[in-house]
Formats: C-alpha cells, sequence, structure tokens
C-alpha cells in the first residue's frame, strides 16, 4: 500500500465516505487528515463543469469550453495522434477550469447503429476505438489530469441502459468488447475507468469481479480507481468487493453506512476497504497539484484544433463527375437549416457550451465561390412548409452548384434513448427530390454522428459527411468544398444499404431484461464480410481529391512493408489498412480483421515505404476450453488496403500456433461458421454461450433493480396509475418531436438508483418501502418510507457531524 501511514489514521467511517461521492461531481474532503476532495467533469469532446447546479443529462448550463468534434467524427481520422492533441487541449481546459478527471473517453462498441449514444463512440471495431481512445488518453494525462475511459463494458445500448443485462459469451467479450478497453489501458495506461449501467451475464459491470478483478486488474495491469457511472452503483458494498473504489454521483452517506455495517458483519474484509481507499488517497495526491492554466489565447488556439479535427475526419463518401472540389467564382446555392444552425455535438451527457460557433452561411461569403443565395430551405422541427421549399428551388434554379445541409436532427442523437429507424427526416428528403429536377449538381454536406440509410443517395453527385463536426466544423467543410483541404477521413463504421441488413437486427435492443448477443463476434463488417451482404459505404471507406498505388508488399515476421505513392497532382493523407483472415481456420472467424493502420501524408506523386508493425492482437482469437489468448497454426492471409473491400495487396504467413484444444463444433453451429448470424437459433447461442439462456422475463413482484418503466406489471394500482402517467407524458413528447431527457431518465430509472443519485434524502431502506408500495403493500410500504426517512436524515447528521469533528474517532 502506498499511502498506509494515514490509513492507518483513518476511522472506518473516513475511508467509507471517501469511497463515494459528495455531491454531483465531487469527492468528500477530509480536512482532518489533509484530503482534499476531487472534481470530476464531462465529457469527451469537451469539458462540461457546470459551475452551478448539476446533472448528469447535460440539461443545466456549464462554462464555455471548446466543443471539440465528437468521439465518432475524430475516429474518422484514424489517427491517434490527434486524439492525443484532443486530450492534450481537453486536459488544459479541465485544469484551466479546476477539473481534476475527465469522464472520457467513451468507447463503446457501435454494435447497432440505432444505439442513442453510437455519436459518443469511436467505432465499431474495437482496434480502431482502442487506439484512438489511448490518444485520447493519453493527451488528457499528459496534463496531469485523469481521463476516465467509459463505460466498462458491453454498454451498446439506451433502452434501460440501467436495467438490463448483456448476455454475451466470452470470446465476443474478450475479442469485440473488451479489447478497446484493454488497449486504453495498456497502452493508454488510463488512470481511472468508468463502469457501465448494465449487467454483464447477470451481474451488474459495477459489481463484477470478472471484468474488474480478474480482467481489468490481475490480467491489464490496471492500478487506477473504478468509478461507477453515474447513479449505477446497484450495491456498494458488492462493488468494492468486486474491485470498484468509488460511487458516484451522490448517495448521501448511505453506501458508506452499508460499507461500515459489511465491515462490523464481517461480509467485507476491512483490507479490502483499505485497497480501495489507499487508490483514492494516489488520485487524491496526485490530482491536487498544482497545473497549468490557459488564458484566451489558448482557447483560440483550441478553437484551431477544432477546425482541424474537423478537417481531417470529414469523410469524403461520393464524388461523381469530380464534382467537386469547386472551382472559383461556381455559382452556388447554400440550402439548409443546418447551413445556420449547425449540428455539431449530440444531446445528454457530453453537451458542451462551445466558446463559438462558425456558421456555413455566413463563412460562404468568404470563400472564392459566387453565392447566389442562402436559404432555408426545410424545416428543422419537420414537416413541409411550401413557401420555405418554393425559395428553395427558385434559389436552386439559378446556380450552378447547390450545396444542401442536411442530417440527422437533435432528437435522434441523444444519451438515454435509442433511435428507432435509421432514416434522416422525411422533409430533408423530400426537399431533395425537389431540388435535384431543378439542378442536378448537389453537393451534400451531412451532419450525422451515426450510420444513416440513404435511399436518396442518388441525388446527390457529391457528399462530404462532416459527422458531427465540433464548434469549428462549418469552415473545415467550406474548405473541402473548395478544395484547400483534400479530405482524409475514413469510415469508422459501416453504411449498410438498410437498417435489415444489421447482424443485430433481431436481438436489438433487449426485449425484457436481457439483451442477448447472438451474432457474436460479427459485429459491423466482421459480419457483413463473411456473410457476404452488400453494404452501401464499407468500413474504413473515404474518398480524396487524389490517388494513391500500393506496390511491393513485403510481408515478414514483424509485419507488413509497402510501398504507398501519390499519384494524383494534389497532396494528399491516406490511410493505410491492415487486415488479417484465415480460409482454413478451424475455429469460425471474420473474413477479415482490422489488425493495424497508418495514416500518412504524402505530396503529390511522393512514394513513401510504410511499415506496419504486428503485435500481441494480430493472430490471437479467445478459446474458451483453455480460457487464454491462443494463436491457431499454419498460414494466414495478409490484407492491406484502402478499405475493408477494397484490398490492395495480399500476402501469406505461416505462424506456430498453440492450440491444441479446439473449441466448437461446426455440425452444432453452422450459423457462427457461415456468418449467418441473423437467425442465430437457441440450441446454436447456447452452444456459444456454452450454457443455457437465461430467462430474462419479469416475473412477480418488482424489485429495487427494475426500473420505473416495468411497473406496469406491478400489483399497486397507484403504480400502475403513476407508469400510465409518465407512458403518456413520453407519447405526447414523441408525437411533438421533443425529447425530454429528465423524464426519460425517470422513466429507465431503476428504482434503486433514486438512493443513489438524490444527495442522501432517500436511502436504500425507503426504496425497499417503495418496492412494497409498488408490490401491493401499501401501508406497510408506507410506513418504512417514512421511518426511513427520519432514520436516514438522522444517521447523516450524525455520520456528518463525525467526520467534521474527529472523523469518527
Ligand atoms: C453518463 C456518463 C456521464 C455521467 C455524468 C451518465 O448518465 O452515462 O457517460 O459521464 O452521466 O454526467
Amino acid at each position: 500500500m502506498k499511502h498506509k501511514e494515514i490509513i492507518d489514521k483513518m476511522t472506518l467511517e473516513e475511508k467509507a465516505a471517501l469511497l463515494s461521492g459528495k455531491g454531483e461531481w465531487q469527492t468528500w474532503n477530509l480536512d482532518r487528515l489533509g484530503i482534499p476532495s476531487i472534481y470530476c467533469s464531462d465529457g469527451p469532446h469537451g469539458i462540461r463543469k457546470q459551475a452551478g447546479t448539476g446533472d448528469h443529462l447535460g440539461l443545466n448550463p456549464s462554462l464555455p469550453a471548446t466543443c471539440f468534434p465528437t468521439a465518432a467524427t475524430v475516429a474518422n481520422s484514424w489517427d491517434p495522434e490527434l486524439g492525443d492533441k484532443i486530450g492534450q487541449a481537453l486536459g488544459q481546459e479541465a485544469n484551466t477550469q479546476g477539473v481534476d478527471i475527465v469522464l472520457g473517453p467513451g468507447l463503446n462498441i457501435k454494435r447497432n447503429p440505432l444505439c442513442g449514444r453510437n455519436f459518443e463512440y469511436f467505432s465499431e471495431d474495437p482496434y480502431l476505438a482502442g487506439k484512438m481512445a489511448a490518444g485520447y488518453i493519453r493527451g488528457i494525462q499528459s496534463q496531469g489530469v485523469y481521463a476516465c475511459p467509459k463505460h466498462f463494458a458491453v454498454n451498446s445500448q439506451e433502452l434501460r441502459r440501467m436495467a438490463m443485462n448483456a448476455v454475451v459469451d466470452e470470446r465476443t467479450l474478450r475479442e469485440i468488447y473488451l479489447t478497446g478497453f484493454e488497449i486504453a489501458v495498456k497502452e493508454g495506461h488510463a488512470k481511472a475507468i468508468m463502469t457501465s449501467y448494465n449487467q454483464v451475464n447477470g451481474t451488474y459491470a459495477n459489481e463484477n469481479a470478472h471484468l474488474l478483478t480478474d480482467i481489468l486488474r490481475d490480467e491489464w495491469g490496471f492500478d487506477g480507481i473504478v468509478i461507477t457511472d453515474w447513479g449505477g452503483s446497484n450495491d456498494h458494498v458488492k462493488g468494492v468487493q468486486a474491485g470498484s473504489d468509488l460511487e458516484m454521483p451522490n448517495p448521501g452517506l448511505d453506501s458508506a453506512r452499508q460499507l461500515i455495517k459489511a465491515v462490523k458483519e464481517g461480509r467485507i474484509k476491512e483490507s479490502t476497504i483499505d485497497n480501495s481507499v489507499d487508490r483514492m488517497l494516489e488520485a487524491v495526491f496526485e490530482l491536487s497539484q498544482e497545473r497549468e492554466k490557459i488564458d484566451d489565447k489558448g482557447f483560440k488556439k483550441h478553437n484551431d484544433l477544432a477546425y482541424r479535427a474537423a478537417a481531417e475526419s470529414a469523410v469524403l463518401l461520393k464524388n461523381s463527375d469530380n464534382i467537386l472540389p469547386l472551382k472559383p467564382d461556381t455559382r452556388v446555392a447554400l440550402i439548409g437549416d443546418f447551413a445556420y444552425v449547425p449540428r455539431y455535438q449530440g444531446s445528454g451527457s457530453s453537451v458542451v457550451n462551445a466558446t463559438s460557433v462558425e456558421h456555413m452561411n455566413m463563412l460562404i461569403n468568404n470563400t472564392t465561390l459566387h453565392v447566389v443565395g442562402c436559404t432555408r430551405g426545410y424545416l428543422r422541427s419537420g414537416g413541409i412548409d411550401a413557401i420555405m421549399e418554393k425559395a428553395a428551388i427558385d434559389l436552386a434554379e439559378q446556380a450552378d452548384v447547390v450545396i444542401y445541409c442536411f442530417g440527422l436532427d437533435e432528437l435522434s442523437e441523444s444519451e438515454g434513448v435509442d433511435r428507432n429507424h435509421m432514416r434522416i427526416p422525411q422533409n430533408q428528403i423530400h426537399l431533395l427530390e425537389k431540388l435535384v429536377k431543378v439542378n442536378k449538381n448537389i453537393v451534400g454536406v451531412l451532419s450525422a454522428g451515426s450510420a444513416i440509410e440513404m435511399s436518396w443517395h442518388h441525388c446527390l453527385k457529391g457528399i462530404i459527411h462532416g459527422y458531427l463536426y465540433g464548434q469549428a466544423g462549418a469552415q473545415a467543410m467550406l474548405d473541402i468544398i473548395t478544395g484547400k483541404i483534400n479530405p482524409s477521413g475514413r469510415l469508422n463504421e459501416t453504411y449498410p444499404v438498410r437498417y435489415e441488413d444489421t447482424p443485430s437486427l433481431r436481438y436489438f435492443p433487449s426485449v425484457e431484461r436481457n439483451s442477448e448477443y447472438r451474432e457474436g463476434i460479427f459485429v459491423g463488417y466482421r459480419y457483413y464480410d463473411t456473410a457476404n451482404i452488400r453494404v452501401l459505404y464499407p468500413f474504413g471507406y473515404g474518398l480524396s481529391y487524389t490517388n494513391f498505388k500500393y506496390s511491393d508488399l513485403i510481408v515478414n515476421n514483424d509485419g507488413i512493408r509497402i510501398t504507398v505513392t501519390n499519384t494524383g497532382d494534389v497532396d494528399g493523407a491516406e490511410t493505410i489498412q491492415l487486415y488479417i483472415g484465415k480460409k482454413d481456420a478451424k475455429i469460425f472467424r471474420p473474413d477479415k480483421e482490422l489488425k493495424g493502420f497508418k495514416k500518412v501524408f504524402l505530396k503529390a506523386g511522393e512514394s513513401r515505404n510504410i511499415n506496419i508493425d504486428f503485435d500481441d492482437k494480430t493472430f490471437r482469437y479467445w478459446n474458451i476450453i483453455t480460457s487464454k489468448w491462443e494463436v491457431e497454426a499454419g498460414e494466414y492471409q495478409v490484407m492491406v488496403g484502402a478499405d475493408c473491400q477494397d484490398i490492395r495487396h495480399t500476402g501469406q504467413i505461416n505462424i506456430d500456433g498453440t492450440t491444441t484444444e479446439y473449441p466448437y463444433s461446426k455440425d452444432h453451429m453452422l450459423s457462427y461458421f457461415s456468418g449467418n448470424i441473423q437467425k442465430v437459433s437457441d440450441k446454436e447461442f447456447e452452444e456459444l454461450l456454452d450454457r443455457t439462456i437465461p430467462d430474462g422475463k419479469w416475473r412477480g413482484e418488482l424489485d429495487v433493480n427494475d426500473a420505473v418503466c416495468q411497473m406496469y406489471y406491478a400489483k399497486s394500482a397507484l403504480a400502475r396509475f403513476i407508469y400510465k402517467i409518465l407512458t403518456n407524458k413520453l407519447k405526447k413528447n414523441e408525437e411533438l418531436g421533443k425529447t425530454d431527457l429528465n423524464l426519460l431518465f425517470q422513466y429507465n430509472i431503476p428504482f434503486r438508483a433514486i438512493a443513489k443519485m438524490t444527495g442522501g434524502i432517500v436511502s436504500m431502506e425507503m426504496i425497499d418501502g417503495v418496492m412494497m408500495v409498488v408490490n401491493g403493500h401499501f401501508f406497510k410500504g408506507f410506513g418504512i418510507v417514512i421511518t426511513g426517512f427520519f432514520r436516514n436524515r438522522r444517521l447523516n447528521k450524525k455520520y456528518i457531524k463525525k467526520l467534521n469533528s474527529n472523523g469518527g474517532k
């Protein structure tokens, strides 16, 4: 233990207090011992420090900070160095605002395009996600601040996110859902990590000793602090026992009292608590060092970096007839509400109060283009406005080229809600179809943080996908349009032709408690490639204003070498991607998997030899029989290309294996061996899981872990009535096209989380009473709530008094 001396002086009360939050964002300070509190803030693409009332949904205002493009955007740069630079800027702004821990980056796997938080995550591929996250983490921590990668783990849906159970086999868990975190921990050296709300195979992530102790701490060597997501602690005692440290945000001192009780009853050893306290003290002391602040000039530099990030991350999806870049003096019409009010970030806890926001309609006049006019064209809120539409069509008629700004609206991308389809608003498509009738030269500037269907794709000659491009993205889009910037972004995720093609179609989101990850390792391109499903844009795809030739592939034991030449007449950047496959594999596996990449900038005509090294992840797979990473012996295909379908050269390599016992029987798992996993039978899934499928139906009485929205099962008429009121309110909002994050959160919250987020007003004892009421024992339950309330108040006061005097000695 590093801080034994101070721990020896601490009372059990002080130790327990240090392991839970004191307010929405900070930990307890223990002045007697000179232990200050530490301060956490969201979020991954900018600092969200709330100076006034705090909340974890981004509802109340926060201090101005640079709003960088979101993770989904920057992942398209395939440049961990850029992530590092953004991380440094985040760290500097955190220091300036007195923030010690930045709650990010988020690196959950984009299992399904509909997950409401995909815009906050890097990729459908764990290798790319992990490398990008490691870049951010190194950058943030280089400034003396802690990064807190999240949400560990298997948090790929928003629906009932606090009460659902991810049922996933160990190989898929390791290869797909944990590998990114492994890279973030081992290469990024994250000093904190946030557990997810959900259960993983029946145990809350925050209480999951397999995740937190066996894998995170013992296998990966993580020695930082484990923090719960906000309100994500189920049972703090079980959490600490499993390797979690800090319960956030503000359970009052109820959780601390539970820890003390558990020690006294011998359910947890005091030494286990001491280990957590030791880790917390290390963080507290490290983070209480004086750190450098930045001034206005620093913020200006960050705005430039936000611009660079947007410019290097935008993906040129289409460029028919080389419509782009537009020549000087091209007569353009700028159409679309997004040109006036950009969509540059998503909603929820990651919302940043940007220091400034650029608008295309204002900036376009400073370009070399001849602007014939700008108009909004469609209503942001949906619906068709004939007058706006006519103005847009008239304008389009006068121009050589129409620049059409459009995409997903604010309501479609938010924490707390999954989308229910993959389309952009119909009125935007409607207008586009009208515009193309009067002008065939349309360039679309798309804003959306996750994959969408593009049935309207043929209406556009050029498409620049800016994703959610941050506060300075508008200028970046214009510079790509005019050719000042040569686009170099590559998609971090596949764009399927239609939602029905997606691998987890039938399994996402969970119906009741369980979300069955039946598609296994076949997520994203791993599925489309293997099952031969045509996609609109493959993983890794992106065009440039120049061309790159790949030649002279050499494969050796350490990796590959290839020569890449910029054969066009403009400078540009290319991302060389390395994929590995094994045609004669005995275990089932995807056709190819990303195992390395490098982004290089090449002047027109320049050639360079590029090396990409193999690493410990290149040939490994998780063997469920031996519970180890293993390698299959034999020949592997080494594919080097510009995206996962544009493989330019393939080599071979023979590798010595480690496998002596091969898992899986082909006869029993045909879906997995063929990659056709959209309809995996119960039997096959059980083979994959190596156990029976757990029953996820809600039955019998509701308990503290059930969500408020499950009250339709409640025995109490009052509870069912409340459920009805909430449901009706939500439905009304839906009809009005509104999202009330607070209401949604209340709707999806499990009962126990109420005690964890009310600053000590509600205790778990009171929640037990509430459950009795819900389950039809009104008077008994109500009595417990009332006595619980007074007991909790008295015990909290007593505890605080002790902390303020001598720590409880
Ligand atoms: C989110 C986290 C966030 C936290 C604090 C939670 O609702 O899931 O990502 O860091 O709130 O705002």
